[in-house]
């Protein structure tokens, strides 16, 4: 495959899903600690506490993405280990836990990507009503502007939220992320504000970076296609479920065009969220790139002339029920480039696929033949490189994940890294797909 000599290969993790040491070193507690320990959250009752251990073993880890030929890393940093009450107090170690892996990645020649909300609120900050408090743009940009000063004269790479879909809708209206609400005028509310958050942090990074920084968002997307492409009715339906897409109607619009969905703003009635005269300028202001996250795509059928969504029982499925569309990825890209007029580069931030792993062990070579999983990635990634062939301006690919972790509501029971964990001993092993990104990356060293 051939990809632009300066291309970035990287790995994607977040705090809440691999460090562990929840109550190391001053760190206050996030929604995620309270929506575990709430029985029947978790399928399998499990907690990100341990986890990867990564709070522990981070030179080991860094080692390990080093051996993956990538030239980036994108993590996350949680909120509560460096401002244990969401404002505030400031905790050293926190800090200095940060400040250390960085200086370890550069040493590694390698680029550290800083996400600075991976979804683990203080919980001190969701008893003042969280994402739902419109106080918490200024909040945020505190804890920014923080970590610009802290790390800007080495980072200069700053995503400000992950996937604000799932921090608004899925965790306030559909339940199922913490603080696990079901409330439609509260999820858009909680939209609004994150994108509100994403602008002030963006200014606030900007102004206290002592580097130059690029600053911008990751967005999560899955794209609507027609069931059968040959079949105009089924085509019809795609163009009609885009309208409504929530991910770009609640987010790509807003960011890029400067204000909402109409059909969505309208549909919302009156649960649609309160905006303050200059909101949308702050949130659509510009970006230095766009992060977008892909997994998966909707399929759909025209049913009464209104689009339903189908499953493809042709088509392969991960273990999290999502189906395999690498051609989705590829239409995300064009269309984002579009979006966007070719002027905002593009990142792959995440990109990957759950399947049920077996470690084989021979004399003590352990190996894990994950041809599925290594077929997806090379699949997306062959996507990505035509749509660069194109002409979209996509400068990065983040394969999700570095290491199997916890995948939130889903526990241990989705297995999504290039590198298998063994969490009873915490030993790591190259799965073949990890194997297979370590040859494609091997161009950028
Ligand atoms: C994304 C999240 C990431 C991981 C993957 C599978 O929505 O950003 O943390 O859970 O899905």
């Amino acid at each position: 495959m051939m990809f632009p000599n300066n291309f970035t290969w990287g790995v994607a993790t977040s705090s809440y899903q691999i460090e562990g040491a929840v109550n190391e070193d001053g760190r206050g507690r996030s929604i995620w600690d309270d929506f575990c320990d709430t029985p029947g959250k978790i399928i399998d009752a499990s907690s990100g506490a341990v986890a990867c251990d990564h709070y522990h073993r981070w030179r080991d880890d860094i080692a390990l993405i080093k051996s993956l030929n990538a030239n980036a890393y994108r993590f996350s940093i949680a909120w509560p280990r460096v401002l244990p009450n969401g404002t505030g107090r400031v905790e050293q170690r926190g800090l200095d836990f940060y400040d250390k892996l960085v200086d370890g990645l550069l040493e590694a020649g390698i680029e550290p990507y800083a996400t600075l909300y991976h979804w683990d609120l203080p919980s001190d900050l969701q008893h003042r009503g969280g994402w739902a408090n419109r106080d918490i743009a200024e909040w945020f940009a505190d804890y920014a502007a923080l970590m610009a000063r802290t790390l800007g004269d080495r980072v200069t790479q700053w995503m400000t939220i992950n996937e604000p879909w799932c921090v608004s809708f899925l965790s306030h209206e559909i339940g199922e992320h913490a603080p696990g609400l079901r409330d439609a005028k509260l999820a858009r509310q909680a939209a609004h504000h994150t994108l509100l958050a994403h602008g002030r942090a963006m200014q606030a990074v900007r102004a206290c970076a002592s580097q130059p920084a690029k600053v911008g968002i990751v967005l999560n997307y899955e794209p609507c296609l027609p069931f059968d492409a040959n079949n105009p009715d089924d085509v019809e339906a795609a163009r009609l479920a885009d309208i409504q897409d929530p991910f770009h109607g609640w987010f790509t619009y807003p960011v890029f065009r400067g204000y909402y969905s109409p059909e969505l703003m309208a549909q919302s009635g009156p649960a649609a969220p309160n905006i303050q005269p200059g909101d949308m300028a702050i949130i659509s202001q510009r970006n230095d790139f766009l992060g977008l996250n892909n997994y998966t795509v909707g399929r759909f059928c025209l049913k009464d002339g209104k689009p339903v969504r189908v499953r493809n029982e042709a088509a392969e499925y991960t273990l999290m029920d999502w189906e395999v569309a690498p051609e989705g990825l590829h239409s995300l890209l064009m269309r984002l480039h579009a979006e966007t007029r070719g002027q905002v580069p593009l990142y792959v931030t995440e990109n990957g696929a759950s399947f049920a792993d077996q470690l084989i062990s021979t004399d003590g070579d352990a190996r894990v033949h994950d041809e599925r999983r290594t077929a997806y990635l090379l699949g997306h990634i062959e996507a990505t490189q035509r749509a660069i062939q194109k002409g979209a301006d996509v400068r990065g690919y983040f394969a999700w994940s570095l290491m199997d972790n916890f995948e939130w509501a889903k526990g241990y029971q989705q297995w999504f890294g290039i590198v298998h964990v063994d969490y009873a001993t915490q030993k790591r092993t190259l799965k073949d797909s990890a194997l297979a990104f370590r040859t494609l990356a091997s161009r950028a060293r």
